[in-house]
């Protein structure tokens, strides 16, 4: 079993979620069989997030890019992302996941972006996890779409170019409204980032695990988190003694089982 620090808990846990296919494929079934399964590992990997108390959990359901897969695919997985809205509602309302939509989500079809937009409406005000989904995202067309929205502003005088800097352009994705990412999973043993979280990833830890995703569990889960917490966060900067001896402390104290 693996240990990790509930006090030490990534804030922002962002996942890409690979390999529904080579997994159906292995046991001779359709690809769609495979993201199937994959909701169910969404599923379980919300509710632990949910229970060990993180405060931001972003998935990579749908890519901008994913638009050209077939037809009868894009179509499974829309059924997929339905039926996972209907039937996680109740729970969601209940223990108070705030559930939020990143990217073009006026390309999905309207009886998804429906369901989507009533949970993202009903659940607004609370307070637990914050879930985004991204669907029909990518990190490129969402900096672009920032980017397009604050030269409509400066064109219209609202605000002076010269004062256009990380800050403001940050402020103006959605996806920082969750945070910078701090730890990156990516299943399914491909090493890159894929148009994913590109602003909100740029001091994130990443965990790359050969795992494809219907197969991933609470205990990689774990793994992953232990390995996070293990990590030098140096930003770009020095370590500090002091630094060193608080980490060496950390170190020395025992890791809590995570009970969830
Ligand atoms: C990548 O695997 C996965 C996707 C493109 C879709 C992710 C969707 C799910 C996990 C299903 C349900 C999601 C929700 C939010 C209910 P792949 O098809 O590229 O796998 P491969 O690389 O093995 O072909």
């Amino acid at each position: 079993m693996t240990l990790i620090r509930l006090d030490t808990l990534p804030r922002h846990l962002a996942v890409i979620m690979d390999g529904n296919g080579r997994w159906a494929h292995q046991k001779g079934l359709p690809r769609t069989a495979g993201h199937r399964e994959g909701s169910e590992s969404v599923r379980r990997t919300v509710r632990t997030c949910r229970k060990l108390g993180v405060e931001t959990l972003t998935l990579f359901a749908f890519s901008e890019q994913n638009w050209e897969r077939p037809v009868f695919e894009v179509r499974a997985l829309m059924d997929l992302f339905r039926e996972f809205l209907i039937k996680e509602r109740a729970e969601v309302l209940r223990t108070g996941i705030r559930v939020r939509s990143l990217g073009r989500v006026q390309r999905l079809p309207i009886y998804v972006r429906a369901l989507l937009e009533q949970l993202e409406s009903e659940t607004a005000h609370l307070g637990g996890m914050r879930l985004q989904l991204a669907m029909s995202y990518g990190g490129q067309e969402e900096i672009a779409d920032a980017a397009r929205r604050l030269a409509e502003k400066a064109k219209n005088g609202e605000i002076d170019p010269a004062s256009i800097d990380e800050k403001s352009l940050g402020a103006e994705l959605p996806s920082s409204e969750g945070g910078p990412v701090d730890l990156l999973i990516r299943t399914g043993g491909e090493y890159r980032i894929s148009n994913f979280l590109l602003w909100g990833c740029a001091y994130a830890e990443f965990y790359f695990t050969r795992t494809l995703w219907p197969d991933f569990g609470e205990e990689e889960l774990f793994r992953a988190i232990n390995s996070y917490q293990k990590r030098n966060r140096r930003y770009g900067r020095v370590v500090t003694e002091e630094e060193h001896s608080e980490e060496r402390k950390l170190a020395q104290s025992s890791a809590t089982p995570a009970h969830v």
